[in-house]
């Protein structure tokens, strides 16, 4: 139920959209284009100093989005592809961002998307391996707990699967967490880090549950007032331009570039869980170290023995299925 969740806590969102080093021609295709997060990632990718050029990418609209998003006067070209030019767009790309797939409608789980989405982040990751294979990968498609390792499966499958250039976009969750408690505690976002907060550690009680329960349900939360028209899109969409910022920071050699992620991750393989989300420094190769959870109050452990048998869960289905 919240095996996202528990680790969504757990970790430090800074306060910046965008922060920029020297740049280097970074080429990003978004796969998804067209959907209600893809329309204003693009926008907010358009808007990133650090991509050079856009390939946007959708079976339905991306060549219409593309012309809108290229009117913006920053300096990156955008190119639009229909179905059918999927190889197109992933040519000589360096950072492919997914959130092509089917969203929840209010009584249904992540999980229930699995069966359409599975093969949808299947068969674009095998394009992936095919024209783009040293690409860093960020997959927002749900579930992520099951997307990710079809991702990782299918590059390994081909031949091409590095795990330092795969990611579960898990950023929402620490955007959300970083804004329940600065609203919890009177504080502002950017003064509300979540694994080393002091403000959060000012917040007990049912103030504590309720903040909690808020940040593991926030998607629902938008799902309800959506009232069956999908899931977050715009927070999404910032989320994950902020996190593709942070990819592109590190890839142009930024140093602790440090930042929450759903990634290969030894942390609890000797449990058979070898995919975790926790702090992971990136560097100009993607993962550059993965960050231990360190110290965790009783109620964090609880959560996360709570999530572990559900996580491994979700990987093992999706591993199943990329076989
Ligand atoms: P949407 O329906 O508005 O858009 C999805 C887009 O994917 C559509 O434009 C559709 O044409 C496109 N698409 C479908 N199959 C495709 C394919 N084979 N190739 C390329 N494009 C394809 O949905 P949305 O609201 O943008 O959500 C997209 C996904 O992101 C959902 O699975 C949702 O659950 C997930 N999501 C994840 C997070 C997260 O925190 N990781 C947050 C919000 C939503
Ligand atoms: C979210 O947390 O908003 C996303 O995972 C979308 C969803 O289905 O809740």
């Amino acid at each position: 139920m919240f095996s996202r969740s528990a680790i969504r806590t757990l970790a430090a969102p800074s306060s910046r959209l965008f922060s920029s080093s020297s740049a280097r021609h970074t080429k990003v295709a978004v796969l998804g284009a067209g959907g209600g997060i893809g329309q204003p990632l693009s926008l907010l990718l358009k808007s990133d100093p650090l991509v050079t050029s856009l390939s946007l990418y959708d079976i339905r609209g991306a060549p219409g989005v593309a012309a809108d998003v290229s009117h913006v006067d920053t300096a990156s070209e955008v190119k639009g592809y229909a179905a059918d030019h999927l190889d197109d767009a992933l040519e000589g790309v360096q950072v492919v961002v997914i959130p092509a797939g089917v969203p929840r409608k209010p009584g249904m789980t992540r999980d229930d998307l699995f069966n359409t989405n599975a093969s949808i982040v299947r068969d674009l990751a095998a394009a992936v391996a095919r024209v783009a294979p040293t690409a860093c990968v960020l997959v927002i498609s749900n579930p992520v707990n099951s997307t990710v390792p079809i991702v990782a499966a299918t590059l390994e499958k081909a031949g091409v699967f590095d795990p330092k250039r795969v990611f579960g976009v898990t950023t929402l969750d620490v955007v959300r967490a970083a804004r329940f408690t600065a609203g919890v505690t009177n504080a502002k976002p950017s003064e509300t880090p979540v694994t080393v907060s002091s403000k959060g550690k000012t917040v007990s009680g049912e103030v504590y549950e309720k903040l909690v329960h808020r940040i593991q349900f926030g998607g629902d939360e938008v799902v309800q007032a959506k009232e069956g028209a999908g899931s977050a899109t715009l927070s999404m969409a910032y989320a994950g331009a902020k996190f593709a910022n942070a990819v592109l920071r590190g890839l142009n050699g930024e140093k602790g570039v440090t930042t929450p992620t759903f990634v290969k991750s030894p942390l609890f393989a000797d449990q058979g869980i070898d995919f975790f989300s926790s702090n992971v420094e990136l560097g100009p190769n993607g993962v550059e170290k993965i960050h231990p959870l360190g110290e965790l109050s009783a109620e964090e452990q609880k959560l996360l023995d709570a999530c572990l048998p559900e996580l491994k869960k979700n990987i093992e289905k999706g591993k199943a299925f990329a076989a």
